[in-house]
């Protein structure tokens, strides 16, 4: 992929953007081979899912900088000062089409853009969603309601720019601090969700709602999970970490488990993410899905609690299905750490999904769960011109 902004110097992200996209490819698969070691060696490599090498970010995180009439929409430089990056190649052509506009809105609703060094100013960001149909979603981060009447006033012209615009909030960061969006979140038009189509299943995402940044790729994880419950055909699944429940959704969507000697399959998703459960309730109720339940909670007090919370909480998610057969794990990049790993290490679960955009913690935690084997490995090129990369692995019991 060329880039104007790399090679002027603006934007370095994009790490490894002078390597061929294969040689990137290849070398993502070498690091989580020699990651996994001997020990983890699976049975079966499966080939790496390739992505589109531009065009594929379904998000994008913009910092808003320069002045209420120049506003630029990309990233600050070493000194605090905003560079525009809104032609960056990643995203996605909807994503690319709309910044323009929604720089223009910042003008137009004067909206003053943070500054950073001087601490002074309303608008950090902007947040853009495209889903596989084109609609957007758009949130303006601003550090407080003052301008909120103006933004409210423009919204119509907004609306009229960009018909493709399903769900506009604003989220507020009062705080002066590196992270990139408050708790507090203003919706200000009559839908709440994007609905992002994956493979015949329809996820609901709200504001504040973690989803993948590569539709086609999370579209392909989605469909390979499911591809290795279909196979193994548990009754009872557990997808912690579950965001707005594209696995659960997926393992539970209508057809799964049919030739089941079960009738059904139950499945409980686990998120500490309270808007992330209300997106993938949502969803679930949509599609008519009554196998499926969702909880906000910590994944490991859910896991090392629900035994004992099963037979006295009735309607609980952890109700009849603690330990389940298979349980399906998407931690952040931390990993799911010494004490889940180790809880289901001496648990009766038979078989783990293990999603992860770590290869590190991958192999740490799987070190923590010696009794299981990696029976098949696959790469996900989620993040190409990064070295960020998906590795999801299928684990037995031995
Ligand atoms: C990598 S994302 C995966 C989300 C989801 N599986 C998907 O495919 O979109 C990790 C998710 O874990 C959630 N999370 C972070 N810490 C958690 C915890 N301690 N317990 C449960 N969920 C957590 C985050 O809010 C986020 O939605």
């Amino acid at each position: 992929m060329q880039c104007d902004y790399f090679d002027a110097g603006l934007c370095r992200s994009c790490t490894l953007l002078d390597r061929p996209y294969p040689v990137q490819v290849a070398e993502k698969e070498v690091r989580v081979r020699d990651l996994l070691g001997e020990r983890h060696a699976p049975a079966a490599w499966l080939p790496t899912l390739t992505s589109l090498e531009s065009g594929f970010r379904n998000k994008a995180k913009m910092v808003v900088g320069g002045t209420i009439d120049e506003p630029t929409l990309g990233i600050l430089d070493g000194r605090g000062q905003g560079v525009d990056l809104r032609g960056c190649g990643l995203h996605t052509a909807g994503i690319q089409e709309a910044l323009p506009t929604l720089a223009a809105f910042v003008t137009r609703a004067r909206l003053l853009p943070y500054d950073v060094p001087k601490r002074r100013g309303e608008a950090k960001y902007v947040h853009v969603t495209e889903s596989p149909s084109g609609e957007l979603m758009v949130r303006f981060v601003l550090r407080s309601e003052q301008a909120l009447p103006r933004l409210r006033a423009e919204l119509p012209w907004l609306l009229e720019a960009l018909p493709q615009v399903a769900v506009v909030s604003v989220n507020l960061l009062p705080e002066h601090k590196a992270v990139l969006e408050g708790a507090d979140e203003i919706v200000l038009t009559d839908r709440e969700t994007l609905t992002m189509q994956l493979g015949g299943v329809d996820l609901e995402l709200r504001p504040q709602s973690f989803f993948q940044t590569n539709t086609a790729i999370a579209a392909g994880l989605y469909a390979q999970a499911a591809e290795w419950v279909d196979a193994i055909d548990p009754a009872t699944v557990w997808d912690l970490y579950c965001g707005v429940g594209g696995f659960a959704l997926h393992v539970a969507r209508p057809g799964a488990g049919r030739t089941s000697r079960h009738g059904h399959r139950e499945v409980v998703g686990i998120e500490t993410s309270e808007e992330a459960v209300a997106s993938a309730r949502g969803s679930a109720r949509r599609a008519g899905l009554e196998h499926v339940r969702f909880a906000a909670d910590d994944a490991t007090r859910f896991a090392t609690t629900a035994s004992a919370t099963a037979s006295t909480e009735p309607g609980s998610p952890g109700t009849g299905t603690a330990p389940p057969e298979l349980v399906i794990v998407n931690p952040p990049r931390r990993g799911i750490g010494a004490t889940l790993a180790g809880w289901l290490e001496e648990s009766d679960v038979e078989h783990v999904v293990y999603s992860s955009c770590n290869p590190v913690t991958l192999a740490s935690d799987l070190d923590a769960m010696p009794s299981f084997d990696v029976v098949a490995t696959r790469v996900f090129d989620m993040f190409p011109q990064t070295p960020h990369l998906e590795a999801m692995a299928l684990l037995h019991r031995r």
